[in-house]
């Protein structure tokens, strides 16, 4: 999720396209860029003061280009960062998104003689843009044709010095918000930006193609040369704006499941035969095939997820699995032998205790790995091999999307290393299908937040929750306890539903709840005798299951049915609904949820 943000009108566009760029920090803030016609291209790594620090000059273009940058191919140094020229110092492109096919495009553009200067993706557009323009073709022409050899998601920025006044912008998977005014008009990927300059919008829909001047606006397709995109008037703050219109950062990122989804599967599914394609660790597949052993380690959210992880690659990949708290882990003596990998997941990729026990994997002589989110961080860097989540930047303290794409790569982990030992083609086909159709069921849980607002609703005096799961769902029990706990500051416990008998079950009484994850999966029979335990006891009791179950409704007082999908890939969805619980039951009280107190987004102390 990078930010982009375009003016062209009657001003100066330097201090417009500066601050609007600031206001869009939240988007992306590995690097940064501007670009305007008649002045120098400018990127650096680091954000916009960094960008400010380095436009030694006071342009007096009246529109320009300008990019803040959230890595996904190639690390967020100056080089890398947005816009991206061709060879003739003509053409800039500034992209939010990820072209699929570049590699093939790339490697026919050099036999062609163009240079890069970039490891990115987004490099090609400008030099097949440039192909289009020196051919003779009109900006918007060489436009359409390079749009029509890509495939991948963008939200586009192109501006074409000889045009000066004219910017083309482009939507495909990610957001692209147009900004009409008097005299000048605007691009950006949210209306943020925009909305201090005017009121006036027009949301653009996958597909579409604009072409802004000062003075207008005109949409299309790669097909016809003109539709209507009526304009709306929205009355958003800045603030507001950046959320999307959702209240907090974390709900607007528990709605992004989906599109999170999509991006960590994207491109690394071979749906024919079963298997993953994960181009980050393929580096190391001879070593991974004599893999005996694997560690993962992790903290808070990260953590669950990696436990995760250890059932789906037993289960998968038939390797043996521990998961082990980064911070334990790296003040033991780890044993570690040959055939052993540390892998450690981390949206953040800058924990610290995760970086530590990293490293002594590392001294240990373990080969290292990582699930990371931030491209360029120091885990990423520090790991011998890793695969990316390309979830974007999480800006609420409490970790939603980012633990739905931890569990995604996960299991394509998990399928890359089980087809290369002994799971068949066929059970191989089924994890890729139940891959496939996950965004969409996570659309339908989604569908689910306003009823699961008033379930919570109906337990807001309740001051401690129990979590309960077994298999797949234990390690949402735990990370549904701790969402409750760092936001609503209410106590919260996750416990394997098999462990009631062996303690927990004393504290049950009328007040005193227990969340059940209990899809229809193979441990079904075995959580629903343990509900029944709970209800003899009078435990109020808020079910997550299967839908069409009839069964969960006689023991559970309030169910929230998430969809069906194969049992390994049920934690997403349960994983969704838990969050939704914590987030309305926290909000409801009024309380701060993207900025927990006494908590930090990133622990980069131990
Ligand atoms: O950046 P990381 O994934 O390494 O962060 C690990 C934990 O600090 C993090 O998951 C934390 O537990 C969450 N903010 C909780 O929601």
């Amino acid at each position: 999720m990078c930010g982009i943000f375009a003016y062209t009108g009657d001003k100066k566009a330097q201090p417009i396209l500066l601050e609007g760029l600031q206001s869009l920090e939240y988007r992306g803030y590995d690097s940064a860029g501007i670009f305007m016609p008649g002045s120098p291209l400018v990127k650096t790594p680091g954000a916009v003061t960094e960008l400010r620090k380095r436009v030694h000059f006071t342009s007096d273009a009246k529109s320009g280009i300008a990019h803040l940058r959230w890595a996904t191919h190639g690390e967020p140094t100056e080089v890398n960062a947005h816009p991206h020229a061709d060879c003739t110092g003509d053409v800039y492109v500034a992209h939010n998104g990820i072209i699929e096919n570049f590699r093939e495009l790339k490697a026919e553009l050099e036999k062609r003689n163009h240079t890069f200067k970039s490891q990115t993706d987004t490099e090609i557009l400008a030099h097949l843009i440039e192909e289009g323009v020196v051919a003779g073709k009109s900006f918007e022409d060489a436009v359409i044709d390079t749009l029509q050899q890509v495939r991948g998601t963008y939200g586009l920025l192109i501006s074409y010095a000889k045009e000066p006044g004219t910017v083309i912008t482009a939507r495909m998977g990610s957001p692209v918000v147009l900004g009409l005014g008097d005299g000048e008009n605007f691009i950006a990927s949210d209306a943020t930006p925009i909305l201090r300059h005017t009121k006036e919008v027009v949301f653009l829909n996958d597909g579409d193609i604009a072409i802004i001047t000062p003075t207008s606006h005109r949409v299309r397709t790669l097909t016809n040369s003109e539709i209507d995109r009526p304009a709306e008037h929205v009355d958003w703050d800045t603030e507001e704006a950046s959320k999307g219109g959702y209240p907090h950062f974390m709900l607007k990122e528990i709605h992004e499941a989906p599109e999170v989804l999509e991006n960590a599967i994207r491109g690394r599914l071979i749906a024919k035969e079963g298997r993953a394609k994960l181009g980050g660790i393929e580096s190391v597949a001879d070593t991974l095939a004599d893999l005996d052993r694997l560690i993962i380690t992790a903290c808070g959210t990260a953590y669950y997820a990696g436990l995760l992880g250890e059932y789906l690659i037993e289960d998968l990949g038939g390797i043996p699995v521990e998961v082990e708290l980064a911070s334990e882990f790296r003040y033991r003596k780890p044993i570690i032998r040959k055939g052993t990998a540390v892998l450690a997941v981390t949206q953040s990729g800058e924990t610290l205790d995760t970086l530590e026990a990293i490293r002594e994997g590392k001294r240990r002589g373990a080969l290292t790995l990582g699930v990371v989110n931030t491209v360029g961080s120091t885990i990423a860097r520090e790991t011998d091999a890793g695969v990316y989540n390309h979830a974007g930047p999480e800006i609420g303290v409490a970790s939603t999307k980012a633990f739905v794409s931890q569990v995604a790569v996960l299991s394509l982990v998990a399928l890359f290393l089980g087809r290369s030992r002994g799971l068949s083609e066929d059970e191989g086909r089924k994890i890729v299908q139940g891959l496939q159709e996950l965004p969409e069921l996570a659309r339908k849980v989604l569908k689910l937040s306003e009823t699961i607002r008033k379930i919570a609703l109906k337990y807001k005096d309740a001051r401690d929750f129990l979590f309960i799961g077994r298999r797949y769902s234990y390690p949402v029990a735990l990370e549904g306890a701790l969402k409750l706990k760092e936001i609503s500051y209410v106590h919260a416990e996750g416990y394997g539903a098999g462990e009631m008998k062996h303690g927990p079950l004393a504290m049950i009484d009328t007040k005193f709840p227990t969340v059940a994850i209990v899809p229809q999966d193979s441990v079904y029979e075995k959580t629903l005798s343990n509900m029944i335990e709970i209800q003899a006891r009078k435990g109020p009791l808020i079910a997550i299951a299967t839908e069409g179950d009839e069964r969960v409704k006689e023991v559970a007082n309030d169910v929230i049915y998430i969809p069906k999908t194969i049992e390994q890939l049920s934690p997403v969805l349960s994983g969704i609904a838990v969050q939704l619980f914590a987030y309305h039951f926290a909000a409801e009280k009024g309380l701060n949820v993207d900025r927990p107190r006494n908590l930090a987004k990133s622990v980069t102390v131990e």
